[in-house]
């Protein structure tokens, strides 16, 4: 049998047109969140930045144009559950795409869509029983506060439209979600953005008020209460919700200190504010369960997901939102006159449909919930280096906190993090084969979210590179 020609193309790093992917991808290829001056042909003398390019995965290995190996310590963007490769997956994308290739979901529906709907809300906590499918996280951000708007315009209460988030949290880009995404340097370029988004402080501990540090009930209590003093500044009937990751990604993994959620809730409940659980990475798996909000013990109104629901084989994101706020609309003429060409598309509900498979058949949750401490427990070995102030998260979703003194915990300035962050961390840690994430939206740290059916062995190898790195990467401030 021949190989088909953009297979064979793929492994030899040439384009159609004969070009190299490097030369082709710096030429025409936007990249997203990407500084392009870093591949511009290099000054006489230096050398040429190539744009790295990833040309296959299996399992949690993925390999580039070189033929060179890495561990896929990220899930590509904290987004491949079940690993790569998995021909069951494609399999069933195909079949799909040879039984129904497209049909929306305006008026009509699709045989995927609906048994992936009522499969997702057998899943969901409580009454969450109503789907709503986008393509990604971001749209289903943007899908619930416009959900949370009309909902009290329909039960009598049009002045609540408001929304809370917390800093440094990431929601997406769509102009409401990066409203209510809490990263100044992210919103900037594009301001003015959707007004009537507000911020609360984060669950940092690490960074946490300092009378608060050693007490984290204390601290979880406090912090749940700035979403009160935030709902009384702004005034109870102007605010529709809160939106909450169970874990926070964007600053490094900052879990919720034991109470949050629980404070969260009755003040959710005493202002009739909805809570608006975001778990586009921490869902399908990442943490453990399902829905993370089940690992944390709380009741949202509304999950927003995407990611692992596909584990990455198609895109797909979606709302899941109680009974209570699809009651209105079930009524007269009522609308909601929302939604996405692609959302809910019958070949990505196919993936979805074949990836839950797999978690079931391999216990994937149990996986996770058996060996995040295994994982903790490998991280937590780098503690002892003068770099690592604080290795944090929950599950298979955990960040490293990089500081210039860990006994002050005194945080590196912009031209360090820097010469820190793109001089040497993100090359090096590639260089040492492993892919994950060297990010500084909050204060500096290193994130991985691997794959959820790595074990032990690789966690103990993952450790060990993160090791050799950054054991060097005091010599490069
Ligand atoms: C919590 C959260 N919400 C929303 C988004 C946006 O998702 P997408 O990139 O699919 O639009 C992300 C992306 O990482 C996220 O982490």
């Amino acid at each position: 049998m021949t190989e088909p020609t953009h297979t064979s193309a793929t492994m030899s790093g040439v384009t159609p047109a004969g070009t190299g992917y490097h030369e082709a991808a710096r030429d025409h290829l936007w990249m997203h969140f990407t500084r392009h001056s870093t591949f511009e042909p290099a000054a006489v003398g230096g050398a040429d930045q190539r744009v790295p390019v990833i040309v296959r995965g299996e399992g949690h290995r993925i390999w580039d144009d070189q033929g060179r190996e890495y561990i896929d310590g990220l899930a590509g963007l904290f987004v491949n559950q079940v690993g790569h490769g998995r021909t069951e997956i494609a399999e069933a994308m195909a079949k799909q795409a040879g039984e129904l290739a497209f049909f929306p979901l305006w008026s009509f529906a699709h045989p995927r869509a609906i048994e992936l709907a009522e499969r997702l809300a057998g899943e969901a906590p409580g009454d969450l029983n109503r789907v709503f499918f986008t393509t990604g996280g971001g749209e289903a951000v943007e899908t619930a506060w416009k959900l949370a708007k009309q909902y009290f315009k329909l039960v009598g209460k049009p002045t609540k439209h408001k929304v809370i988030s917390r800093s440094v949290a990431y929601h997406g880009t769509p102009q409401g979600a990066l409203s209510i995404t809490g990263i100044p340097e992210a919103k900037k370029a594009f301001e003015p953005l959707v007004p009537g988004a507000f911020k609360v402080p984060n669950t940092n501990l690490y960074r946490a008020p300092e009378h608060l540090r050693d007490d984290e009930k204390a601290f979880g209590q406090w912090a749940a209460d700035r979403i009160a003093e935030a709902i009384e500044f702004e005034g109870p009937d102007t605010v529709a919700a809160v939106f909450l990751e169970p874990v926070q990604n964007s600053g490094g993994c900052f879990p919720p200190p034991p109470g949050y959620f629980e404070r969260v809730r009755e003040i959710c409940d005493e202002y009739d504010v909805l809570l608006v659980s975001d778990e586009v990475i921490c869902a399908f798996g990442r943490i453990g369960s399902m829905f993370a909000c089940d690992d944390f013990g709380y009741q949202p109104d509304i999950i927003t997901t995407a990611k692992g629901v596909t584990s990455g084989y198609a895109p797909l994101g979606l709302m899941v939102a109680s009974e209570r706020l699809f009651e209105p609309f079930r009524k007269d003429h009522t609308v909601f006159a929302h939604g996405y060409t692609w959302g809910g598309h019958p070949v990505s509900c196919a993936a979805a449909m074949a990836n839950l498979d797999i978690f079931e058949r391999e216990g994937l949750t149990d996986h996770v919930k058996q060996h995040a401490g295994d994982f903790r427990a490998a991280l937590d070995t780098l503690a002892d280096l003068p770099i690592v102030g604080d290795v944090r998260g929950a599950g298979f979703f955990y960040g490293i906190e990089l500081v210039k003194d860990k006994d002050t915990r005194e945080t590196f300035d912009d031209d360090e993090c820097e010469r820190l962050l793109r001089g040497y961390l993100s090359p090096a840690l590639f260089d040492a084969g492993i892919y994950c994430r060297a990010d500084d939206r909050g204060d500096p740290v290193i994130q991985l979210a691997p794959p959820l059916t790595i074990g032990p062995a690789e966690f103990t190898d993952i450790a060990s590179r993160l090791r050799s790195v950054l054991s060097d990467a005091a010599k490069h401030l």
